[in-house]
């Protein structure tokens, strides 16, 4: 693992930009796997701004996501379809037909199945990920077992509860999404996971501090991938008594 310390979630998200812009700038055509949450949210606005000063060409570049909610239509404000197109999609040049979101609504069986069939069409060059507070990498949540490839998972209370600040109500929030399966995540080509702020210390120190792959700590399974690069901000890095200088 690359592990990258920064000055704070700003830095972080320029960092990530950066690296991600490399990989279209080696791959007109890339696949980038792309994740939501605020953490990603600070990373888009580096990569539009990239395309509106023409350094960098999204028209080959192809996308899947994540995770979805389900329950929640395409064009529901805070389904992640939605959050693609308003923070990254509308603004830059790509080709929407080419961007896959799973679908929260319908036929769940199918859509998950459907979502499979995508995410295995094409290997995916660089995946984009965040961590929740519990140690979530897309929406696998911590448990007994992880799952390998793309299902609908529970969502736990503590993620419930950390999501309810995009909407209304806590009421609102879906109890289940989506997700794309951790072995997906790892057949990516290459992984890059942000973290920032206090909340996301213990499960940084699970990726970083120790050798164990744990179930209960889904951020974990990031060590096992051979080009994975873990950005993260001073304030975790202090936490966790992260020696900036080494790198595992
Ligand atoms: C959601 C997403 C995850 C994301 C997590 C962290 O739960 N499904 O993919 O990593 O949020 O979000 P944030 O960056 O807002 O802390």
């Amino acid at each position: 693992m690359r592990v990258i310390v920064t000055k704070d979630f700003e830095e972080t998200c320029k960092v990530a930009a950066g690296i991600i812009a490399d990989v279209i700038a080696a791959r007109p055509d890339a696949r980038l796997g792309l994740a939501t949450g605020s953490t990603a949210k600070g990373v888009y606005p580096y990569l539009v701004q990239a395309y509106r000063e023409g350094r960098l060409d999204f028209s080959r570049v192809s996308t899947v996501n994540l995770d979805e909610y389900v329950g929640l239509a395409p064009d529901h404000p805070q389904s992640y379809r939605h959050f693609m197109d308003e923070n990254l999609f509308d603004r830059i040049n790509i080709d929407k037909r080419n961007t896959i979101v799973a679908k929260g609504t319908g036929d769940i069986e199918e859509n998950v199945r459907a979502f499979r069939r995508e995410i295995q069409s094409r290997p995916i060059d660089i995946q984009l990920l965040g961590v929740g507070v519990d140690g979530h990498i897309g929406f696998n949540e911590p448990g007994k077992v992880l799952w390998d490839s793309a299902h609908v998972e529970e969502l736990d209370q503590s993620t419930i509860d950390a999501n309810a600040r995009f909407f209304k109500d806590r009421s609102e929030v879906p109890a289940r999404a989506i997700s794309m399966g951790v072995g997906e995540i790892m057949r990516a080509k290459k992984l890059l996971l942000l973290a920032t702020g206090r909340q996301k210390a213990n499960a940084v120190a699970g990726l970083l501090k120790n050798e164990e792959l744990d179930a209960k700590n889904p951020a974990t399974m990031v060590k096992m991938h051979a080009d994975a690069t873990v950005v993260i901000d001073e304030e975790i890095a202090g936490l966790i008594g992260y020696d900036c200088k080494k790198t595992n």
